[in-house]
């Protein structure tokens, strides 16, 4: 059975937003990767990320009023307190963290501590239902929303990933629980878990044991950011194949336009219907590029 197109839960996915950098940076933050990205910025990604691509998506997004959105990473450039700092004002500009959730990217762990300490300034948007972190679980309109932190430092001309076993373990339970509660699981996590989705350079170090996990507990929907592309692509589950998809970065004209996604998730008898919209940067206006609907079929979905 089909639901009709406009029904369901609206949630928005956006990422890689990579606000700008502050026109002066104190040069005793910029201890090793961090000078290496500041010259990256400066050379180069600085024409790339731009901020009134940003601002046409974000008011695009809002004029589509989501019921719930969802920021997978990679807000700041360097990871330092001020870049943390103004994506907090971002986020709140974005809407109330009651329905704003975010995870970090590579980007918020450049160094070693960045993310330990600039994690307190987006709490109420990563804060799980029960005032826990990562990975935390939000219970929303029938769906179990559950952040990943991929957010590792890694070494110069590197931009892996890993969730660790801790998460795992955790991520298990709550998948488990979520399912019994007859709930449609998204699972969000910066790096792509599925292998070749970017270059080993990029890659999430134990994507493997995720996958393991994801297969074993069953998945309805996983989101990721990272590769500034689309990607649209599938994972078989104890419980049924389930969407994997990848979303352009929000502020990025190059390899791809700036896009943002809107999941229409809707109950169907016997699993969900997911219809996803791209909106997608385009200089005479907002354009929309692409429209898949995903019928899922699970046992532990109403009959
Ligand atoms: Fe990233």
């Amino acid at each position: 059975m089909q639901a009709s197109p406009e029904s369901g839960v609206a949630l928005a996915h956006l990422s890689d937003v990579h606000l700008p950098l502050p026109g002066r940076v104190d040069w005793r933050d910029l201890l090793s990767k961090r000078a290496l990205s500041l010259w990256s910025w400066r050379r180069k990604r600085h024409k790339v990320h731009r901020p009134e691509v940003l601002a046409r998506l974000v008011a695009d997004l809002h004029a589509a009023a989501p019921d719930l959105i969802a920021v997978t990473g990679d807000l700041t450039n360097l990871g330092l307190p001020v870049e943390y700092a103004r994506a907090r004002d971002w986020l709140d500009a974005l809407g109330d963290p009651a329905r704003v959730m975010v995870i970090p990217g590579n980007h918020e762990a450049l160094v070693r501590g960045a993310w330990e300490t600039g994690a307190q300034a987006w709490r109420p948007y990563w804060l799980g239902d029960d005032g826990g972190g990562f990975p935390w679980l939000r219970r929303r309109a029938g769906l179990a929303l559950i952040g990943l932190s991929s957010a590792v430092p890694s070494a110069p001309g590197r931009a892996v990933g890993a969730v660790g076993a801790a998460q795992l373990a955790r991520l298990a339970v709550l998948l488990a629980q979520t399912r019994k509660e007859g709930l449609c699981r998204v699972v969000m996590v910066h790096h792509p878990p599925l292998d070749g989705t970017v270059r080993a350079r990029k890659r999430l170090l134990d994507a493997p044991a995720l996958r393991a996990v994801l297969a074993r507990e069953g998945v309805e929907m996983v989101l990721h950011g990272h590769s500034h592309r689309s990607h649209h692509q599938e994972m078989a589950t104890a419980g049924g194949v389930a969407p994997v998809i990848g979303v352009p970065s929000a502020s990025a004209t190059h390899p791809e336009p700036a896009a943002w996604h809107l999941y229409r998730i809707a109950p169907v008898p016997g699993g969900w219907q997911i219809a996803l919209t791209a909106r997608r940067y385009a200089a005479g206006g907002m354009e929309t590029s692409h429209i898949a609907t995903h019928h899922l079929t699970r046992a532990h979905a109403a009959p």
